[in-house]
């Protein structure tokens, strides 16, 4: 009995629609009826075509990403995903694909195992497998460059970005785009008895053995350029190029044994790790708030810096009108005269049109003072990180926000009850942690403090989604949880270099390990005038388990501010490239020569090891002490905030992965010879 399909009969065409919400995942089940529908439609005499659709606002999103673990883990039996697809394709009657929303991994090889494809303008189609660590294994890399030739095919499979309906049809991956209902224009289509065309039997696109293998070489050093360390864009790659190399049954033998290689693997679980954690985070157990969340019309940023400017932007981008403030005229139009820099620079780069970009700038008003606060249904302060510049500014935002206006401080490492305690609303204030540039990074620490409401976090949440990013609740101690989790690790990586440890070894023994940048070098990009305050402030709300980096301390005195300035941990040149600095090293040693410090030879395993298991066991302190609510948000924080890399899964998950137990022998070791910084957390025997 079919719980997932659902058939209508449309004057002897049949409509299958997969009906499996949230998104029509497509589980063992899904599939198993899926296929079945097909061929009972086809064995049925009154049917001489068959629409194949979705229900609600997408086509099919792919595989049940939730069995993959199962799977890999051999808890479950493995799926046939090829074979569902060819009992489709088999279909003697033709199968058109009546596509609206979403046709991504297994719906888009859904869509191609079908006939014809037709598809609403707003459809997107693509193979994004690889971002999970995995490759298509419903025989979308046989079919796809049948359809749309090797090149673009294996760009597809190897990079995982989707195309629009239109652009899919110029490349021959749809057969038509319509403007009006979808199902309506394939049943009409089907109607005009349409010749049964198989894909796999296409072979017009693609190029000889020999062809595709450069063209492989091509892309496998794109790849390691484009997604570093990770395995799946390369077996993609490879799979694609099988088709040129023997029969479509050979491709598929291809692919599933790659398939099913990266299923295997550690990368596939911690991606698939960060897919659901990125979802789960928005959802707190036990939040109570009365009715739908405050519905958020119109905002208020006060401060006109990089950050307070790119808040702005992170609203108009979204559609929200906003005010923009600042207590300077001038730095007000500073601040918007940088936005109209970024708005242009992305009309030049083409990913926004002229109008869209003058739309943007359009909801984006110049206030005086605190005009538009009194409208707003948010406002965001972003001013300069001091308690009593903040103070002062809250008693204003008091005094002017309508009752009900949820009341946000951007600050990276300040109390947020003193900040509401200026307010006689502490209700209603919370902290909106965006990192920079806010109108890229997808991450937002929501920090509670002791009054928030739960009416409160829950409209962060929903704003948060209307501006498309990722909130991650978190608890009010110091830097949060990524700058808090952050300071040890770097911390580590400077007693490192004052213990003999030359900088830019130190950096790379973290960067070849996948994270994005090495610790010391993004102590350069953010200043180390700005690291100085961050660590001057944990100290106070707490940090006094961390031991003080203290040469870093130094680098703003020698007027070394970083990449701001040129000089830093590294020496820069005029493209902003570091270099290793003579002169800081010689520093550096004279300085640990003068207190004495121990110089040694460090291995990249060692390096590794402190940075790591620092990070870790401050995320495990974070866990203990509540404030943030699962490991898993930790992850999310560092994947989207700080360069981790997603396919380790983030700190916690990657722990988890290496053996907690072995790890945890490693870090009793440290506590031992070296003392309390080390001292495990209770997390590590939960
Ligand atoms: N499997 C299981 N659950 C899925 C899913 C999938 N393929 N895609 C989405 N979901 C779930 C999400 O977890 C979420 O659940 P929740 O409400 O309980 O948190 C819900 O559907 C809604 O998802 P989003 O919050 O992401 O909704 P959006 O509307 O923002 O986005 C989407 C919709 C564009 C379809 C997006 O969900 C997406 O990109 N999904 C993943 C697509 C994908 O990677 N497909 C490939 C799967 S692997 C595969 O097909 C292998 C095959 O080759 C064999």
């Amino acid at each position: 009995m079919a719980t997932h399909i659902r058939e209508e009969r449309r004057e002897g065409v049949a409509v299958v629609v997969v009906d499996n919400p949230p998104v029509n995942a497509l589980s063992r089940e899904v599939l198993e009826e899926l296929a079945a529908a097909v061929e009972r439609a086809a064995d049925d005499g009154s049917i001489t075509a068959i629409v194949l659709t979705g229900a609600g606002r997408n086509f099919i999103a792919g595989a049940d990403i939730s069995m993959f673990p199962r799977l890999a883990a051999g808890e479950m039996p493995p799926v046939p995903f090829q074979d569902y697809m060819n009992r489709i394709e088999q279909s003697p009657k033709p199968v058109i694909a009546a596509i609206g929303g979403a046709a991504l991994g297994g719906g888009l090889e859904t869509a191609m195992a079908c006939h014809y494809r037709i598809a609403a303008a707003g459809a997107q189609l693509g193979q994004p497998e690889v971002k999970l660590g995995l490759i298509p294994g419903a025989g979308g890399t046989q079919r796809l460059p049948r359809l749309i030739g090797m090149e673009k095919a294996m760009e597809m499979c190897a990079f995982g970005e989707a195309v629009a309906a239109q652009a899919a049809a110029e490349l021959g991956l749809v057969d038509k785009v319509v403007a009006g209902d979808v199902v309506e224009a394939a049943v009409e289509f089907a109607r005009s008895a349409p010749p049964v065309r198989r894909t796999r039997d296409l072979r017009e696109k693609l190029c000889d053995a020999a062809s595709a293998e450069s063209l492989a070489e091509i892309f496998r050093q794109s790849a390691r350029r484009r997604m570093p360390h990770q395995k799946a864009p390369e077996a993609a790659v490879e799979a694609v190029a099988a088709a040129a190399r023997g029969s479509f049954e050979d491709g598929l033998a291809a692919e599933a044994r790659l398939f099913e290689a990266c299923l295997k693997g550690e990368q596939s679980r911690a991606l698939i790790h960060v897919f659901f954690a990125e979802r789960a985070t928005a959802k707190i157990p036990g939040l109570k708030a009365a009715g739908a969340p405050k519905e958020i019309r119109r905002a208020a940023v006060a401060g006109a810096g990089t950050m307070g400017s790119g808040i702005a932007m992170c609203f108009a981008n979204a559609g929200i009108d906003v005010w923009l403030s600042d207590a300077s005229r001038e730095a007000l139009e500073r601040g918007l005269a940088g936005i109209r820099k970024q708005y242009e620079a992305a009309v030049r780069k083409g990913k926004m049109s002229g109008e869209e970009a003058e739309r943007r700038m359009e909801r984006i008003r110049a206030a005086e003072g605190m005009e538009g606060v009194a409208e707003a249904d948010v406002v965001v302060e972003a001013v300069f990180e001091d308690p009593e510049v903040k103070r002062v500014v809250f008693r204003l935002i008091d005094a002017a926000a309508p009752q009900g206006a949820l009341l946000a401080t951007n600050t990276s490492t300040l109390d947020i009850d003193g900040i509401a305690a200026a307010t006689k609303r502490p209700e209603s204030v919370l902290g909106l942690h965006f990192f920079s540039p806010a109108p890229v990074m997808r991450l937002v620490e929501v920090v509670r403090g002791r009054a928030t409401s739960d009416e409160a976090m829950a409209a962060a949440l929903e704003l948060a989604k209307r501006l498309k990013k990722i909130p991650v609740a978190a608890g009010n101690c110091f830097g949060f949880i990524g700058n808090r989790m952050f300071l040890p690790y770097r911390t580590q990586a400077v007693a490192i270099a004052e213990q003999g440890g030359e900088p830019d070894r130190i950096d790379a023994a973290l960067t070849s390990w996948g994270w994005a940048m090495g610790p010391l070098a993004v102590g350069d990009l953010i200043g180390h005038d700005v690291w100085l305050m961050i660590r001057q402030e944990a100290l106070r709300r707490g940090a006094g388990h961390i031991p003080v980096s203290a040469f870093e301390d130094e680098l703003p005195r020698l007027g070394r501010l970083g990449q701001k300035n040129g000089f830093g941990w590294y020496r820069y040149d005029e493209n902003r490239r570091g270099h290793p600095d003579g002169e800081l090293i010689r520093v550096l040693r004279e300085y640990a020569a003068a207190r004495g410090f121990e110089q040694r030879e460090w291995t990249v395993e060692q390096i590794r090891e402190r940075t790591l298991l620092a990070l870790v066991n401050e995320g495990a302190r974070i866990l203990d002490e509540g404030m943030a609510l699962r490991a898993a948000d930790i992850d999310v924080v560092f994947v989207h905030g700080f360069g981790f890399p997603g396919w380790r899964g983030g700190p916690m998950h990657w722990a988890e992965a290496a053996g907690k137990a072995k790890l945890l022998d490693r870090l009793e070791a440290l506590y031992d010879e070296e003392g309390p910084f080390w001292k495990p957390a209770a997390w590590w025997r939960s």
